[in-house]
């Protein structure tokens, strides 16, 4: 059962957007006005301890996705500076091509795009086809696929042990938008074979915005080229006195400077409670969530679930029309009532967490499906 003493959520909302931004919970709260009260009064006196909260954050994190280390977690400030990172540093040939879906959320699509100005081809699929289509994009001249593990606007779960199964003895690269999933369902790299992970920590893993996991796998990790560069991504890191220097081995070579301590610390507290609550209950909550949620949806006769609801395809989103609203109508009346939500994909997206109770949905769509 979880822990719902562990957030502070005001009682007259009823919040169902952890797929936009998530609210803190208490001990991340804590974390923050610990840190500020030490940097008040100390300064970076205890900038050792410091370091100590950095390397157990990649510690959680590579645990989160079952890296094989912590050396493969770079900490960034976005999916989309991760992504970048990527598409960058890639070496690309005039033709190449990139394969993802057509709906991907802008970050997704945008920095493929940027590389048209290198003659790489951008193949946005739709998404209607599913894996079939994406993988049936791929030719000789695809050299990397990116998807998000769930899709933004409808939830839609994208089966990656099957496009990982598909790319890694082609030599296609997979690329993996984990930013809706982290956090709400289980996620192994090892199985689903993703060669880059990248996740932003405000949305599902309850951290603040402004720190973002990174994953590479080692071996492709060292093709990528740097574009940032500074005193913090050298293998000494420290020997400032050092006229030579060469790149981290370990993922912090995409790290150009001075860590997000703050935002760091913030993401370590709320990674200590998902392990504390553990993925498979947090997991097992999220998915009742959404039986619930398409359940009471289905139930009423002026809403439209757009989710799909087949099991393997459900995660913590659920995205419905309104019969007689647009979604924008439908979601300011719907925030006006205290039912924090999104419009996204032609309808409205709920997205509680584990620790939603059961109760507020309930109270949610009934509000819903009074709109006109
Ligand atoms: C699938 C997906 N990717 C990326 C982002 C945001 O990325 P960033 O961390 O760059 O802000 C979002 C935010 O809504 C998202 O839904």
């Amino acid at each position: 059962m979880p822990d719902r003493g562990s957030f502070q959520i005001n009682e007259d909302l009823i919040y169902l957007n952890h797929a936009a931004v998530a609210p803190w919970p208490r001990v991340t709260r804590d974390a923050v006005h610990a840190f500020a009260e030490q940097n008040a009064s100390r300064g970076a006196a205890d900038y050792p301890v410091w370091t100590e909260v950095e390397r157990r954050v990649r510690q959680r994190l590579a645990r989160l996705i079952n890296a094989p280390s912590p050396d493969d977690i770079a900490l960034l400030k976005s999916t989309s500076e991760g992504l970048s990172i990527i598409a960058h540093g890639l070496p690309w040939s005039q033709g190449d091509n990139v394969v993802t879906f057509a709906q991907e959320f802008p970050s997704n699509r945008i920095i493929w795009e940027s590389l048209a100005r290198l003659g790489v081809e951008t193949r946005l699929i739709d998404l209607a086809g599913g894996e079939s289509a994406l993988l049936a994009a791929c030719d000789r001249r695809t050299r990397l696929v990116s998807t998000s593990s769930v899709q933004y606007t409808s939830g839609f779960r994208i089966d990656l042990e099957r496009i990982g199964d598909f790319c890694r003895p082609r030599g296609i690269l997979l690329c993996v938008d984990a930013i809706q999933s982290l956090g709400a369902l289980r996620f192994d790299v090892a199985a689903c074979q993703a060669d880059f992970v990248v996740a932003d920590g405000h949305k599902w893993m309850l951290g603040p915005e402004g720190v973002a996991l990174f994953y590479a796998r080692p071996v492709v990790r060292e093709h990528l080229r740097l574009n940032q560069f500074g005193w913090h991504m050298v293998e000494n890191l420290g020997e400032f006195d050092a006229t030579e220097w060469s790149p981290a081995s370990s993922a912090r070579r995409f790290e150009c400077g001075s860590p997000n301590m703050l935002g760091i610390h913030a993401l370590d507290a709320s990674l200590g409670l998902i392990e504390a609550e553990g993925m498979e209950g947090i997991e097992r909550a999220v998915l009742d969530n959404t039986s619930h949620l398409m359940d009471l949806v289905r139930g009423c006769a002026r809403l439209h679930l757009q989710s799909d609801p087949a099991r393997p395809r459900r995660s913590g989103i659920v995205t419905f029309r309104i019969a007689g609203t647009t979604p924008q109508s439908a979601w300011r009346e719907l925030m006006n009532r205290g039912v924090i939500c999104a419009p996204r994909g032609g309808g409205v997206r709920f997205s509680p967490h584990y620790h939603t109770p059961t109760a507020e949905l309930g109270r949610a769509v009934e509000i819903a499906s009074t709109l006109r």
